[in-house]
């Protein structure tokens, strides 16, 4: 494994004077105007990596380092590749971070992104990594939810940042997670979870489904009885949906359980995972969830894993 510590200055000379080989193709933005990525200006290299798909531009450059410096004065640019044997330079709108599970094995040619260089030792150990860094640095916890949905993923929950840290992981700046109201900080040691700086634009953390995500999760917000949208929608953050009656049968006969009275699929009704005890006739689906016509005025909501 190679890892190059490329030093870059912020303050990158343009270079097309020298190769006259400045991207033309000016192709959409990946992300948002706007859109804007961390202060980290260190490139990290994958020696005989690449992340195929996200490519945008070919230049032919003599080195990484100026390979570097194309990627730096283009707004567009978040990682690249760079082959030795034809000089060239292939600038990508995303990172190996957003997408851990795509990069791929190509001799001669080596991945340069912003991740820290550990990041890159959890990748060239082939170890599956379900959550991904978004390029992106967004000024509120939707717009991070909608950017993780884009790739069917969801904002990662709290357990799901305990377990990847658990798991090497590497450390993140502040980002975004399932809580709207904070932010999760992976660190070396393990995850911290904070409160809302107000003002720094932040990635989010998106998680894939896991093997493990088969119960029911609960939303960490609650919402208003009526506020259907509200309720499907905060299910949908977490790759989820509000749970069926069957659905959350399916997860008590597998052994999940849970006595909050909370929200589900069906409107103007609550349910707990428990066996019936005082509940009966149309109370009582299948001698097992209790459930009623006389909801809390404001509950959080059974959420169940959308299938794939
Ligand atoms: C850059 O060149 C390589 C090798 O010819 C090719 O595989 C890749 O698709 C090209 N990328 C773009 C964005 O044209």
């Amino acid at each position: 494994m190679l890892l190059l510590l490329l030093l870059l200055p912020m303050s990158g000379l343009v270079t097309e004077a020298l190769f006259g080989s400045h991207c033309q193709d000016r192709q959409l933005k990946p992300c948002t105007r706007g859109c804007s990525w961390g202060q980290e200006r260190h490139f990290n290299g994958v020696a005989n990596r690449v992340l195929p798909g996200h490519g945008y531009c070919n230049l032919t450059v003599a080195s990484p380092v100026l390979c570097g410096r194309e990627c730096l004065i283009d707004d567009r640019c978040f990682s690249f590749h760079y082959s030795k044997g034809e000089r060239r330079c292939e600038l990508n709108g995303a990172t190996a971070s957003r997408y851990p599970m795509a990069m791929i094995e190509r001799a001669g040619t080596d991945y340069f992104g912003l991740e820290q260089p550990s990041f890159a030792e959890l990748l060239t150990n082939g170890r599956e990594v379900p959550i991904s860094l978004t390029d992106c640095w967004y000024h509120t916890h939707a717009s991070a939810a909608s950017e993780c949905r884009r790739t069917g993923q969801h904002l990662c929950i709290q357990w799901e940042l305990d377990h990847a840290s658990k798991e090497g992981y590497p450390a993140t700046p502040p980002s975004w997670y399932a809580d709207p109201d904070s932010q999760a900080v992976l660190t070396e040691t393990g995850v911290t979870y904070q409160d809302l700086p107000l003002t720094a634009p932040s990635p989010g953390l998106c998680c894939s489904l896991p093997m493990t995500y088969r119960d029911p999760v609960i939303t960490p917000q609650s919402y208003e009885l009526a506020d259907r949208a509200g309720q499907a929608s905060g299910c949908s953050d977490l790759a989820a949906h509000p749970c069926t009656l069957a659905e959350l049968k399916e997860a008590y006969d597998r052994g999940y359980k849970s006595g909050f009275w909370l929200y589900f699929a069906i409107p103007n009704r609550d349910a707990s995972v428990a066996r019936c005890t005082a509940h009966y006739g149309n109370e009582c689906y299948q001698d097992t969830i209790a459930n009623t016509p006389r909801p809390y005025p404001r509950a959080r909501v059974y959420c169940c894993p959308n299938r794939v």
